[in-house]
């Protein structure tokens, strides 16, 4: 099978390495890639989807994997499937699911998912006057993507009266706006598997969205995660399946929209319930660096039955070790950053076993260097919780760059919780 991965970052990376274990995959292109992409695929500068539709045509792709959430919510699925051409992946009807928090919270309503009690604006003044009898703590969200920054978690009702003024910020995306209950709790994503009809999930893993140690400083897009999550016990991952992910899977059928890829549930564990806090319609950034060093089953034969509605029946097995991954970003991030630093290290600590998914790298004269926030994903799995924590340092310690800035508490919580 000719392979077509649309994507640049860790979570590309880690697909790419995955995928390319499989027998199946005879040849993968990647557009645009990375240089850690470059080792298991020819990687291809093409962009837009009329670019990439041609392309597939022309090269003989036979499946084409979607990495992140614009060129969903742009229709490339739509466009593929026009041309005949298999994805893995959700056409922009189902991405909506991410693409507007409003259809999403609608949906969930509609269906009684569990998720934050909402209110949807498109009066900022009305908004103001909704909060100020609410009050605070209080979640102010944009309805559009705005690259993850769309969200405000407002302690006091002053910070969330500003709020409201800051989603003009984010242009089209925060004309309308959700103001939610805030739910107290413990956060994981489950990423699942689905053809539109059946659904199976991932193992859970846990994110760690803050900036530094003990989940202080901004949210950024991600600073590391591990699998599994222990706060998605036997009991709550029951629940999840059947309160949350086959109930969504269903209602947007019943609404005629048949969702085929990975769908992220962003979850939040309030006294063992989980609720829905956000959808996203493609694999979670870092989440899938962690989780699918852990999937023992074929990734390609999984997305074929993804993309061909034959899921059903599908067994599917993971290995019974812990995976923590850490992300390496560049000083400064998610603010300015300096770029092109010459990365030392890595084949030391690929040397000592480790994973590493490059996310904001270049090539330049033959040497890795940094060129994004998110520079590098360094995973490592083990036996048990602990020694994966060790072994994920042992490796970050080994990698260098001028100002490197990573997380010393990635996965400490699970120790609380095993
Ligand atoms: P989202 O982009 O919707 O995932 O939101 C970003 C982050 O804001 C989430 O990962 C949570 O930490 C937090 N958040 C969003 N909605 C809520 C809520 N209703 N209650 C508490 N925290 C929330
Ligand atoms: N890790 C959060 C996300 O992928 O949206």
């Amino acid at each position: 099978m000719k392979i077509l991965l649309i994507g640049s970052g860790g979570r590309e990376h880690a697909l790419a390495w995955k995928m390319a274990q499989s027998p199946l995959a005879e040849k993968i292109y990647a557009a645009p890639g990375n240089p850690g992409i470059a080792e298991f695929a020819e990687c291809v500068k093409i962009s837009g989807n009329a670019a990439i539709v041609d392309f597939a045509k022309t090269h003989g792709v036979d499946l084409v994997v979607v990495g992140p959430e614009a060129p969903l919510v742009a229709g490339l699925v739509d466009d593929l499937d026009a041309a005949g051409i298999k994805a893995f992946g959700p056409k922009k009807a189902a991405a909506q699911l991410e693409g507007s928090k409003i259809f999403a919270k609608n949906l969930m309503k509609k269906y009684s998912i569990p998720t934050a009690k909402f209110e949807t604006f498109d009066n900022l003044d009305a908004a103001k006057n909704y909060i100020r009898e609410a009050g605070a703590p209080i979640v102010i969200k944009a309805d559009g993507l705005a690259a993850g920054k769309g969200v405000i978690v407002a302690e006091t009702l002053d910070a969330a009266l500003s709020a409201v003024d800051e989603m003009k910020n984010f242009g089209a995306a925060g004309d309308r706006i959700v103001v939610e209950e805030f739910m107290d709790g413990e956060e994981a994503s489950i990423l699942a598997f689905t053809d539109g009809e059946t659904i199976i999930p991932m193992i859970a893993a846990q994110d760690h969205k803050r900036l530094n140690d003990g989940d202080e400083g901004v949210n950024t897009g991600g600073m590391g995660a591990y699998a599994p999550a222990p706060v998605v016990t036997a009991e709550v991952a029951e629940r999840a399946a059947e309160k949350i992910l086959k109930p969504i899977i269903a209602a947007l059928k019943a609404e005629g929209i048949i969702y085929r890829g990975c769908l992220y549930a962003g979850l939040m564990i309030v006294n063992g319930e989980p609720k829905v806090v956000e959808f996203n319609a493609r694999f979670g950034d870092p989440e899938t660096q962690a989780v699918l060093p852990l999937l023992d089953s074929d990734l390609v034969e999984i997305m074929d039955a993804c993309a061909t509605g034959t899921l059903a029946g599908k067994k599917i097995s993971w290995r019974d070790e812990v995976a923590v991954c850490v992300v390496m970003a560049s000083g400064g991030y998610p603010k300015a950053y300096r770029k092109n630093l010459p990365i030392d290290g890595l084949d030391a600590a690929k040397d000592m076993g480790a994973l590493i998914f490059h996310a904001g790298t270049a090539e330049v004269g033959g040497r890795i260097v940094t060129s994004g926030g998110r520079v590098l994903g360094v995973t490592a799995l083990d036996k048990n919780i602990r020694a994966a924590i060790d072994r994920a340092y042992s490796f970050v310690d080994a990698i260098h760059f001028d100002g490197a800035h990573f997380r010393r508490d990635i996965a400490a919580r699970a120790l609380k919780n095993v």
